[in-house]
C-alpha cells in the first residue's frame, strides 16, 4: 500500500459534520476478470486508473450503494443490513448487465473497509456514522453499445453527519411537475448511476426555488407520489375511528423507485409497533389525509417533510413543523436498533468487536 495522506482524526470537526466526503486511509477495490473476480484489493490513492473507452464512462454502466457503520455506546460497531445492500447491488448490476458480485464478497469488502477505517468511525456522542459508499462499474472497453468484459467493485468510506441540516425540524419538498427522475419500465428500481445524474437538474431546479428536496410522481400517469430524489416517502395516518385506533404507516410501491432498505425496516418496525403498514400506490390527493409525513433512506435516516408545494396548482401540503409522535416513534426504534440498545429482533446487525 502506498503512504497515505488522509485527514487525521484528530483533525476532524466530529460534532459538525455533514453529509460529505472525508477522504479516510484505505478503500478497497476488486476486479471481475476472465470470468471471475479477483483478489480484495487495498489501496490508498482515490483515484481509479479507468480505461477511456470503459462502458462506465460513456454508457453509464454504473451502480452504487450507500450503508452506515456505527460506533457504539458499548464500544462496538455495528454495520446495519449489509446483507440487503448486497442483494440490491446484484439486482442493480444484473439489470446493467455487470458481473454480479456474490454476497460473500460484497459483505467481505464492507467489512474489510470499515475494519480499515475504524479510526475514522464517528464517536457515539456525535451521532454521526462511518458511510460505506459501494461503486460497481463496467471497467472494460467496448465501442459498440454492449456490456464491458472487465468489471470493478471498489468501496470507500466516509464519517458522515445528517443528510438534510435541517433535520428534524422538517424539510421543504416540491412536486417535480417537468422531469421525471425514471421512466416506467426503466432504471428506477435500481440504483443506476444514471437515475442520479438524471435528478441532478430537478434538485437544483427545487433548491433554487428553496426547497429542500424534489418530490417525483409516477412517470407514467403523474398521478402518484413515488419518491424523493434520494430517500422513500411515507405518510402517517393516524384514525381513532377505523382499525381499532391503529396509526397507519403508508408508502408508495412503484416500479420506478428504490426499493429503500430503511423503508423496509420501518415496515417492519411499524408492524412490531402494531402499526397498519400499506404498501401500495398512493395518489397525490391523500396527502390530505396524512397526520405526519417523511421520507428516509440510509442517508436520511427518517427526516420529516413539513411541506409539500405543488407547482401544478399552487397548493402546499402541510405537515407542521417538527417530528410528528410516529415518526418520532418509528425513528428511536430504529436508531436504537442500529446502535444495539434495542433488541436486535430480526438480526439486522453485524456487530464488530475492532
Ligand atoms: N430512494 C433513493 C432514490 C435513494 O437514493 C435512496 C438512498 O439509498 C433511498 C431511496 C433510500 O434507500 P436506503 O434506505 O436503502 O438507503
Ligand atoms: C443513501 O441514502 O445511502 C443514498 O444513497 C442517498 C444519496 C446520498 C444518493
Amino acid at each position: 500500500m502506498k503512504k497515505q495522506t488522509a485527514m487525521r482524526p484528530e483533525d476532524i470537526d466530529w460534532h459538525n459534520l455533514k453529509f460529505g466526503y472525508t477522504r479516510t486511509p484505505v478503500n478497497v477495490r476488486c476486479y471481475w476478470r476472465d470470468g471471475a473476480w479477483g483478489p480484495i484489493e487495498e489501496h490508498t490513492e482515490e483515484t481509479v486508473t479507468l480505461h477511456m473507452a470503459a462502458t462506465a464512462l460513456h454508457y453509464g454502466q454504473t451502480a452504487f450503494e450507500g450503508l452506515k457503520a456505527f460506533r457504539c455506546k458499548d464500544g462496538k460497531v455495528r454495520i446495519f443490513r449489509m446483507d440487503e445492500n448486497a442483494k440490491r447491488i446484484q439486482s442493480s448490476a444484473s439489470y446493467l448487465q455487470m458481473a454480479v458480485p456474490s454476497i460473500e464478497l460484497f459483505c467481505e469488502m464492507v467489512t474489510r473497509v470499515v475494519t480499515l477505517n475504524k479510526d475514522y468511525i464517528p464517536a457515539y456522542e456525535t451521532g454521526g456514522s462511518l458511510y460505506v459508499r459501494p461503486v460497481i462499474v463496467g471497467s472494460g472497453p467496448q465501442l459498440g453499445v454492449k456490456p464491458a468484459d472487465e468489471t470493478l467493485l471498489l468501496m470507500f468510506a466516509s464519517p458522515v453527519g445528517p443528510y438534510y441540516s435541517g433535520g428534524m425540524k422538517g424539510i421543504s419538498a416540491i412536486i417535480d411537475r417537468t422531469h421525471d427522475r425514471a421512466a416506467p419500465f426503466g432504471t428506477g428500481h435500481t440504483k443506476a448511476g444514471g437515475n442520479y445524474g438524471a435528478s441532478l437538474t430537478s434538485a437544483l431546479e427545487g433548491h433554487e426555488k428553496g426547497y429542500d428536496s424534489e418530490l417525483y410522481l409516477d412517470p407514467a400517469e403523474h398521478r402518484y407520489i413515488d419518491e424523493c430524489g434520494a430517500a422513500n416517502f411515507f405518510g402517517i395516518r393516524v384514525d381513532p375511528a377505523a382499525d381499532g385506533g391503529r396509526a397507519h404507516y403508508i408508502t408508495p410501491a412503484s416500479h420506478s423507485i428504490l426499493p429503500s432498505i430503511t423503508n423496509k425496516s420501518l415496515r417492519q418496525i411499524a408492524e412490531d409497533f402494531g402499526m397498519v403498514v400499506e404498501a401500495r400506490r398512493v395518489e397525490l390527493d391523500e396527502l390530505n389525509t396524512f397526520d405526519e409525513a417523511g421520507c428516509c433512506g440510509t442517508a436520511a435516516v427518517i427526516t420529516p417533510v413539513a411541506t409539500i408545494f405543488d407547482p401544478a396548482d399552487g397548493k402546499t401540503y402541510d405537515f407542521g413543523t417538527g417530528v410528528g409522535p410516529w415518526s418520532k416513534k418509528l425513528y428511536d426504534e430504529l436508531v436504537a436498533i442500529q446502535h444495539g440498545e434495542a433488541e436486535d429482533r430480526h438480526g439486522w446487525n453485524t456487530v464488530l468487536d475492532i
